[in-house]
């Protein structure tokens, strides 16, 4: 048994992990391979999904502001960004310092390989310039990496990957950034707001089905990764938000009772009719939440930046100490 464990790829492992848990869970890290990258490309494009619209417009009208907090002392500093992804929105901001001759390095980690190279590809081209030191890491490990840097940080964690965790779950990660933070080093943390509660179920919900492919994807690298043999047709994608507690879930629904081969597990998974996966949490927040997150990882609030609707913000902490 011990060395049949140590011979499962992470992939193999999560699922093993993920589908003794009550309901069966699966890491949201899992999404992100070649066609999840590309389906999330698709997905931030879709009117529906205003997120990466909203945040494009925070930085856009606040980067003056924001870069003058980043600057501080005017010292060089790394810009480190978790979840990096395509840097799409991250570009304006990277254009904006180098334009303005702020010395500073950046460092963008994301658990794709196949999405940091069209980064770094694009931004070669795109920055002229810049230096770029790419991490191909999930972003807890690439936390100890900067742990000992003596280089002024600046951490960006945009996009509202926040909400990938729970509540709970971001205060222990936010808890363990900030036990990495130096005492000038600053933190911007992306956060979708609790807004009308059918506009955020649409944007999980879209009519074009990306979101649903996007979900069903993962059954998908299953298949190819560990040779599972999931038949797609026999499961839902159902997205659900929850306006009390701020929370969208997403689960794959079984539509039958059926057991799932997997070879490279060498055993079958048992689902019964209507048991869901859980795959994705998608947490929403207000400034109440977003101030008690700072405070129960001591940390401070410098500046709320919003977009014009108020759908979102990125928020600039730094030591409260
Ligand atoms: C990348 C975590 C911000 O939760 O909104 C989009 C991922 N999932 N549609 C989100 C996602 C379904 C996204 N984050």
């Amino acid at each position: 048994m011990v060395t049949a464990a140590l011979q499962y790829s992470a992939v193999a492992q999560a699922v093993v992990a993920g589908f003794a848990r009550k309901p069966k869970r699966l890491p949201s890290w899992l999404f992100y391979d070649e066609t999840g990258d590309k389906i999330f490309q698709s997905i931030m494009r879709m009117p529906e999904y205003y997120l990466t619209g909203c945040e494009y417009e925070i930085l856009q009208m606040h980067k003056t502001a924001l870069r003058e907090h980043l600057v501080a002392d005017g010292s060089p500093f790394n810009l480190v960004e978790l979840g990096a992804g395509d840097g799409f929105k991250t570009e304006i901001l990277l254009h904006h310092l180098t334009d303005q001759r702020v010395s500073f390095t950046f460092s963008p980690v994301d658990v794709s390989q196949s999405v940091l190279s069209q980064l770094v590809e694009r931004l070669d081209k795109s920055v002229p310039g810049l230096v770029i030191h790419p991490i191909h890491r999930k972003y807890h490990d690439a936390l100890d990496f900067f742990a000992g840097d003596a280089l002024r940080k600046v951490i960006l964690f945009m996009g509202a990957n926040i909400g990938n965790f729970t509540v709970e779950e971001a205060v222990s990660f936010t808890k363990s950034i900030s036990a990495t933070m130096q005492q000038d080093d600053q933190l911007l943390i992306g956060f979708d707001l609790k807004k009308d509660p059918r506009l955020i179920q649409a944007a999980y919900d879209d009519p074009h089905g990306i979101t649903r492919d996007f979900n069903m994807n993962l059954l998908v690298r299953l298949n190819r990764e560990l040779g599972a043999q999931f038949q797609l047709d026999q499961f839902r994608h159902y997205p659900y938000y929850d306006p009390e507690s701020g929370m969208t879930k997403s689960y794959l629904v079984s539509l039958k009772a059926q057991d799932v081969y997997f070879e490279a597990l060498e055993k079958h998974v048992h689902f019964d009719r209507w048991e869901v996966i859980h795959t994705e949490v998608s947490q929403k927040y207000d400034l109440e939440m977003i101030q008690q997150l700072a405070d129960k990882s001591g940390l401070a609030v410098v500046e709320v930046f919003y977009d014009c609707k108020h759908y979102f913000c990125d928020v600039l902490l730094a030591n409260s100490g």
